[in-house]
């Protein structure tokens, strides 16, 4: 698979008084060519993190890049002036987050939010097209009555139609590569559906590239080329989806699989399988980070922390279990 994105060994902290927050701790992953990467694990397990890294979007003075490697399209973007990161942000890659009314303007009306974007990143649209432009995207993106819907405020649309209204502005620039964090997180069931479903569409159509991420399974296994399991920091499981989700190995992706089976087969119940709760980031167990919470853990476990064993060329590992595999 020709790779649009590769990260390697990604560290990205947090400096606080007298502490360091390991939000994200020697992360390697990558994203195909027109190709679904979706990320999951639960709160807190640096999946934000990562996706902001790839823009350099450091939420505050305290937060760096400590070290490591984004390839992104033939380029090093930890090693680019921010100007040309900008130039790339928002054209090249574009972020779509979980809440749309807090990413839209209150006071601007649709069009107007969506003409702001056009003007930057389309200058090849002539002015007097830019109307009949914003409403073929809108109707591009699932909005019934585009024509009427694109003088609306925000607070005259549901939240489905919000997000539709940020993932067509996040694909206006034609991007090679959409981040998609949690985008389906606030939306109920069925609107989510449809929002995956337009991803699915989108991705075609545009050629996409996309980061899907999701703390839920189920959502990332119905989109995904790829998976990539992220915990305490660090990607546990990176695998073709198919292979993950016939066969999860790590004890923590059986773990989130189990919630899905026990989910499944008692409807709306949901049962946290995995006993714990993910470590604090500023405070790491010693050896394997899923150690305390890993029914499978043997004397090894507690001491040391293990890499990634590759299986099957395809599937990666972070598990003592598959030392000999
Ligand atoms: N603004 C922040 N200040 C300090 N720590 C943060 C901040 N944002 C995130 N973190 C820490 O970084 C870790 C990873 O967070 P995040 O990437 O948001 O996780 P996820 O998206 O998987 O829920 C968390 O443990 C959190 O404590
Ligand atoms: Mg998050």
């Amino acid at each position: 698979m020709e790779k649009l994105l590769e990260i390697k060994n990604l560290k990205t902290y947090f400096y606080q008084d007298d502490s360091v927050i390991k939000a994200v701790d020697d992360v390697s992953l990558f994203i195909g060519k027109n190709s679904i990467l979706g990320v999951v694990g639960e709160s807190g397990c640096g999946k934000t993190m990562t996706a902001l890294s790839i823009g350099r979007l450091m939420p505050g003075a305290g937060c760096k890049i400590v070290s490591g490697s984004i390839k992104f399209s033939g380029r090093e973007l930890l090693e680019l002036s921010k100007e040309d990161l900008r130039k790339i942000r928002g054209k090249e890659i574009s972020y779509v987050f979980q809440e749309p009314a807090t990413s839209l303007n209150p006071v601007l009306n649709i069009k107007e939010q969506i003409e702001e974007v056009v003007r930057l990143h389309r200058k090849d649209i002539k002015e007097n097209l830019i109307h009949d432009f914003i409403v073929k995207q809108l109707e591009t993106v699932g909005i019934n009555q585009a024509g009427v819907k694109v003088f609306a405020y925000p607070h005259q649309l549901s939240g489905g139609e919000k997000q539709r209204v940020m993932i067509a502005m996040a694909v206006i620039s034609n991007p090679l590569l959409l981040i998609a964090d949690e985008p389906t997180t606030a939306l109920d069931v069925t609107i989510q559906a449809q929002i995956l479903e337009l991803i699915l569409k989108l991705k075609e159509k545009l050629c996409l590239s996309v980061m899907f991420i999701s703390h839920d399974l189920n959502v990332v296994g119905q989109i995904s080329d790829y998976i990539c399991v992220m915990y305490a920091g660090q990607v546990v499981e990176f695998s073709p989806a198919e292979d993950l989700l016939e066969d999860p190995n790590h004890p923590y992706t059986q773990g989130l699989f189990n919630c899905l089976q026990a989910f499944n087969e008692k409807g709306k119940e949901k049962l946290n399988e995995i006993p714990g709760e993910v470590p604090k980031s500023g405070d790491f167990p010693k050896g394997c980070r899923f150690h305390p919470r890993c029914s499978k853990k043997f004397g090894r476990c507690e001491n040391e922390m293990p890499p990634l064993f590759i299986r099957n060329k395809t599937r990666e590992v972070r598990c003592w279990l598959y030392l000999s595999s």
